[in-house]
C-alpha cells in the first residue's frame, strides 16, 4: 500500500521540511514502500490523477526544498470540501458538489492503493481530511485508510500541540516588521496600528506583541483588550510616562468581530483625545494604519520550524510504519502527531478537530505575561 502526502490550507514555512522528514524517515526503514504527492492541497486529490500526482517519488523530489518558503508541493482551499451551512441559499447545488468531491478523492486515493493519507494543514484542512476518510471507509470497507495530521500553520491554534509549523518563522517575520515599523515610528512620534494574521487566534498577535516590545495589544478572545477607551487609557497614561510613540498590535480577528473600520475608529478616537493632545505639546498625535499581511507567512523556514518539521514527519512515518510512537501505546484510527515541547506526541485526530481551534484565554501565561510588559491604564511606573 502507498502513502499519499499533501499540504493544504494556508502556506506556513516549514511545511517542505515536514514533507521531506515524512518521505525519507520512510524510505530509510522501508525503502520499496510507494510514496505519492498529491499537488495543490485536497485539489489535487479530486483531479485527473496524471496532472495532479506524482506517483513512486524518489529522493531527488525532496532534495534542495528544506529552505525554501512555502510549499513546494503547493496548496490551497477548497470549498467544496465544506459541509454547507444549513441556511446557504443554493445549499441543494453545494451539497451536491461537496458529495462529488468526496467521491471522487476516495476513488482516486483507492485506485492509487493509498492506506495512509499524511496532511501537513490546519484544522479547516483535517477537518476536510476527515470527511474524506470517513466517506473512504463507508465506500471500500475491506480497504484499510487512515489520515495522519501534522499541524501546520502560522496561526499555532491546533489543539493538543504546543506549536505548529511555521509559527516561529511567521513571528519573526512580524517581529522583524515590528522594528521595522519602530524606526519609523520613533522617528515621527506617531501611534502605529498593526494587522497581525491568527484568523480568529491571538496568538501570533500576542507572542509577537511580546518579543516586539508593543505598548499595547488587541486580541479577539479577550473584549477588554479591544475597548478603545481602554486603549486609548493605556496610551494617556504611557504619554504621561514620556512614552512619545506607540505600537499597537492587533490580531485580525478583531476586525473579524467588529468590521474594518475597527482600526479607523481606533484612529480617530487617538486623534480626538484632548488629553493625548494635551501631553503631546498642543497637537494631535498622528495616527498610520498598517497591516502585515501575507508577510509573516514568507520567506525561509527557521531552524525551529525545520527542527519541529522533523520531529512532526519523524513521527509520522513511525505511526504509518509501527502504528505507534516509540514506546507509545498502539494507535487506531485517524491520529495528528504534535508535540509538547520537544516530545512528539499522538492524538486522535477527532479529539483534536473538536477542540480546536485552541484560543488564548486571560488566563494564559504568556497573556499575563503580555499584561506585565506592556502599558496598563495604572502604569505605576
Ligand atoms: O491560517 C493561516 C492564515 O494565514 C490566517 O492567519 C489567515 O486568516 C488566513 O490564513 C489567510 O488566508 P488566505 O491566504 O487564504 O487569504
Amino acid at each position: 500500500m502507498s502513502v499519499g502526502i499533501l499540504t493544504s490550507g494556508g502556506d506556513a514555512p516549514g511545511m517542505n521540511a515536514g514533507v521531506r522528514a515524512v518521505f525519507r524517515s520512510i524510505k530509510m526503514r522501508e525503502p520499496s514502500r510507494e510514496i505519492v504527492f498529491f499537488r495543490g492541497g485536497f485539489r489535487g486529490l479530486a483531479r485527473k490523477l496524471d496532472s495532479s500526482t506524482d506517483r513512486n517519488v524518489q529522493r531527488q523530489e525532496t532534495r534542495g526544498i528544506i529552505h525554501r518558503g512555502g510549499t513546494f508541493l503547493g496548496t490551497g482551499r477548497v470549498p467544496e470540501l465544506k459541509v454547507p451551512a444549513a441556511d446557504a441559499p443554493d445549499r441543494v447545488a453545494q451539497l451536491a458538489a461537496h458529495e462529488a468531491f468526496l467521491r471522487v478523492a476516495a476513488v482516486n486515493l483507492y485506485q492509487m492503493d493509498v492506506s495512509d493519507l499524511v496532511v501537513v494543514g490546519g484544522d479547516g484542512s483535517f477537518r476536510g481530511a476527515r470527511l474524506i476518510a470517513r466517506h473512504f471507509r463507508e465506500t471500500f470497507p475491506d480497504r484499510p485508510f487512515r489520515v495522519i495530521g501534522i499541524p501546520g500553520t502560522i496561526d499555532n491554534d491546533i489543539w493538543g500541540s504546543d506549536y505548529s509549523i511555521g509559527f516561529d518563522t511567521a513571528l519573526n517575520n512580524v517581529v522583524d516588521a515590528i522594528r521595522k515599523i519602530r524606526d519609523t515610528v520613533e522617528s515621527h512620534k506617531r501611534v502605529i496600528i498593526l494587522e497581525v494574521m491568527g484568523n480568529t487566534s491571538g496568538w501570533l498577535a500576542l507572542q509577537s506583541a511580546i518579543a516586539g516590545g508593543a505598548s499595547v495589544l488587541a486580541i479577539p478572545e479577550v473584549a477588554a483588550s479591544h475597548d478603545h477607551e481602554n486603549i486609548v487609557r493605556r496610551l494617556i497614561r504611557g504619554a504621561e510616562r514620556d512614552y512619545r510613540y506607540f505600537i499597537i498590535v492587533y490580531a485580525e480577528g478583531v476586525a473579524k468581530q467588529h468590521g474594518n473600520g475597527w482600526a479607523q475608529g481606533l484612529r480617530r478616537r487617538i486623534e480626538a483625545d484632548p488629553s493625548l493632545r494635551r501631553l503631546h505639546g498642543g497637537v494631535p498625535m498622528e495616527v498610520r494604519l498598517n497591516s502585515i499581511g501575507h508577510l509573516a507567512r514568507g520567506g525561509s523556514p527557521s531552524a525551529l520550524d525545520n527542527t519541529l518539521a522533523g520531529l512532526l514527519g519523524t513521527a509520522a512515518s513511525d505511526v504509518i510504519l509501527h502504528g505507534q510512537l516509540p514506546g507509545g501505546p498502539a494507535l487506531a484510527g485517524d491520529v495528528m502527531v504534535g508535540c509538547e515541547g520537544p516530545r512528539a506526541v499522538a492524538l486522535a485526530l477527532d479529539e483534536v478537530v473538536e477542540r480546536s481551534p485552541r484560543l488564548v484565554t486571560e488566563d494564559s501565561p504568556l497573556f499575563r505575561i503580555a499584561q506585565n510588559l506592556m502599558l496598563s491604564a495604572e502604569q505605576p511606573f
